[in-house]
């Protein structure tokens, strides 16, 4: 179908009459010479020549199925002309973004849920990641395709912005992405699909904020550990999840900060999660103060100084060196002496203002000379060298310090002001475990927190860290937006059975969109249950039933009467299923059967109805513990549709043929 082929295009001004002729020289990408023509083009008028070259322009390009384009330059009695590429549009186009999207889905697809499976991705030097997190495992494949780059950066995007809830954005797209080019190939044109998933995206927010999403304060502590349960349930930590659910509470409650605003705000990043070899998981300590995976500088030091005054430096504390390619010629020994001792007080000058300074605790990212080691120990003040500047950075702001870089000040003369000090209620070196690390509690302007995890080896360790970044975001997003929602495919049915009814109230042609949009969240349940090893049909099947009976029966009668369509039209979504479990609604009997089908809606709380992997059935996931941020799921619908939308919107891809080096022999035998 794509040819690939290069066009060389000679213009040529015929100066007998004035008119163009065009000579194509196609090749094909093998090389060879395929065909040549002249064309001769154009009348002798110079304003119509223009027009004539476009018209017979698209007329070559057709001719050649070929990408063409022509730079035409008048004055030139002869140009070269140019272009090798490669140009898809319309449906192969959508075709091929669509396969790309699938193919990336697809690899996340089967490590989606709390029975999902875990990827082992090796890079080309051998570095194996052991991950069952989607944006980690999308950021380690080496994605060429344009489209599947584009779901990549969505799964970057989610976890930045969130942090957990990757993999379901990645699907969701996918799978919207899938329906969309389906309508398209009914002749359904893009914009009206792009148009239908923007409405149906805002009701759907509206009816999840309004009717699905409880307030957390309502359910307390209990509901926080849930939710950390839920987000690490699919994790290498899950079968610990119990413990590690109250550690995650507590770290983030710990780091509960208010900013100028009056915003309350619990910064992930001031939960340190330090990663020490050796013993098992549930070995894993929280420790309400910032770790710092260092020890003193020297042993004669003090190990524990209460009423902690900081100083975070970020510069060399050994002996200054004269710069390099500094020559000083002296014919005096004692003057060389002299320049030792000086090179040796410039530092131990430096100490010394940064003790006078009221500092008690000396922190830097380089190096301490043991010169200086004897003034700290003199002072009773203690030293760390080597800090990572990431930990300093957050120590500054935990304590109120000042990261310093270098002591100079405007004028040139060197000075340390008390004022870039820190405090802390106390610095202590403790031993944790086998390891030694430097511990600073009671720290003044935020609170801070650290995890030292423990696991048997690096891969472990890294995905038990990866895991409860996860889960802290999971519940800081909760904490802050004071909203959940059931999980286990509960939203997503909800706004499936919803969006499906509400499409019919939509006159124009979107309604399409919309019950395609309405379809395409039901992937998550599907997903959900096939990975765990259920008949994801019986139960989907299930859970839709139980959401239309809660949702019909829920509403006002009297809207109820009007929102259907006479004798329950909407056949796909009737919530009268015949069940085989016969649990649901009975019969499609009269007024009391509807009453007492109402009365068991209201009392199973169906409408928080999700699945229950564990049971192989559908249950109420609120009771059973399974619940997530609302704000996860309507950044999930959102980032979904805005990437699908990105896609749909391409229509042509123009891929230029890498230039060709070196075919050219310049004479000189290389
Ligand atoms: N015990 C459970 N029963 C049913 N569903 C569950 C349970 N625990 C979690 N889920 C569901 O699993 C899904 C989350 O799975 P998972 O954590 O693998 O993916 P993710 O959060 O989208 O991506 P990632 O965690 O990789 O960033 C949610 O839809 C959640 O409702
Ligand atoms: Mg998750």
């Amino acid at each position: 179908m794509t040819d690939i082929f290069r066009c060389i295009l000679l213009l040529e001004r015929n100066a007998g009459n004035n008119c163009l002729d065009v000579f194509v020289a196609c090749f094909e990408s093998s090389g060879m010479k395929r065909d040549e023509t002249r064309h001769n083009f154009g009348g002798p008028c110079e304003a119509r020549r223009g027009v004539t070259f476009f018209e017979h322009r698209i007329a070559l390009t057709q001719h050649y199925n070929n990408f063409v384009y022509c730079v035409y330059t008048p004055h030139h009695t002869c140009g070269l002309l140019v272009l090798g590429g490669q140009k898809i549009t319309g449906s192969d186009v959508r075709d091929q973004n669509v396969l790309a999207t699938q193919a990336i889905a697809n690899i996340v697809k089967s490590s989606f849920g709390p029975s999902g499976l875990d990827k082992m991705m090796v890079d080309d030097i051998g570095d194996v990641t052991v991950t069952n997190d989607g944006a980690t495992i999308l950021s380690l494949l080496d994605v060429e395709h344009p489209a599947g780059k584009i779901l990549v950066d969505l799964a970057q995007q989610q976890d930045k912005e969130v942090g957990d809830g990757t993999t379901s954005v990645v699907l969701i797209a996918a799978e919207l992405l899938r329906r969309a080019n389906e309508l398209m190939k009914n002749r359904i044109h893009p914009t009206t699909i792009i148009v239908g998933y923007r409405i149906a995206l805002r009701e759907a927010v509206r009816y999840m904020n309004e009717n699905i999403s409880t307030k957390v304060e309502a359910l307390g502590r209990d509901s926080l550990l849930s939710i950390a349960k839920t987000s690490m349930s699919s994790k290498i930590i899950g079968s610990d999840s119990d413990f590690f659910a109250n550690m995650t509470v507590d770290a983030i409650q710990s780091v509960k900060t208010t900013n100028n605003k009056g915003e309350v705000k619990y910064p992930v990043k001031a939960v340190n999660l330090l990663k020490a070899h050796g013993k098992s998981a549930l070995e894993s300590v929280l420790i309400k103060g910032y770790a710092l995976n260092c020890t003193v500088a020297s042993q004669a030091m003090k190990t524990r100084i209460p009423d902690a005054k900081i100083a975070c430096l970020d510069m060399n504390l050994q002996k200054e060196r004269m710069k390099l390619g500094v020559q000083i010629t002296v014919d005096d020994p004692q003057q060389l002496e002299k320049i030792r001792e000086r090179e040796a007080g410039i530092v131990l000058e430096r100490v010394e203002m940064i003790l006078k300074s009221g500092a008690n605790v000396v922190l830097t990212t380089k190096g301490i000379d043991d010169l200086c080691l004897k003034l700290f120990v003199e002072k009773g003040a203690m030293a760390v060298r080597r800090c990572k500047k990431e930990d300093l950075r957050r120590i500054a702001k935990a304590t109120g310090a000042t990261l310093v870089s270098t002591l100079s000040d405007l004028n040139g003369d060197e000075r340390f002001d008390a004022s870039n000090l820190g405090h802390a209620d106390e610095v202590t070196q403790d031993r944790i475990s086998d390891d030694e690390c430097i511990v600073i509690r009671g720290t003044k302007a935020h609170s801070s927190a650290s995890v030292i995890l423990r696991g048997s080896n690096d891969y472990q360790l890294d995905e038990a860290e990866r895991s409860l970044h996860d889960a802290l975001c999971a519940v800081k997003r909760t904490l802050e937006s004071g909203r959940i929602v059931p999980g286990g495919g509960a939203v997503e049915t909800a706004l499936h059975i919803y969006l499906e009814e509400w499409a019919t109230s939509v006159g124009s042609r979107e309604q399409l969109a919309i019950g395609a949009f309405a379809q395409a969240l039901l992937v998550v349940p599907k997903i959900l249950a096939t990975n765990a090893a259920l008949d994801a049909t019986d139960l989907v099947a299930d859970l839709r039933s139980r959401h239309a009976l809660s949702q019909r029966l829920s509403s006002d009668p009297t809207t109820a009467a009007h929102s259907h369509a006479p004798n329950g039209a909407a056949p796909g979504t009737s919530p009268q299923k015949p069940s085989s479990r016969g649990s649901v609604a009975g019969g499609a009997g009269g007024a009391g059967a509807d009453e007492e089908a109402r009365a068991l809606a209201h009392k199973k709380n169906y409408r928080n109805y999700g699945l229950d992997l564990k049971r192989g059935r559908v249950g109420d996931s609120v009771k059973a513990g399974v619940l997530e941020p609302a704000m996860s799921k309507v950044k999930q619908l959102k980032s979904a549709v805005e990437a699908c939308v990105a896609i749909m919107r391409i229509d042509t891809i123009i891929k230029l043929d890498p230039e060709q080096r070196g075919g050219e022999d310049d004479g000189h035998g290389h």
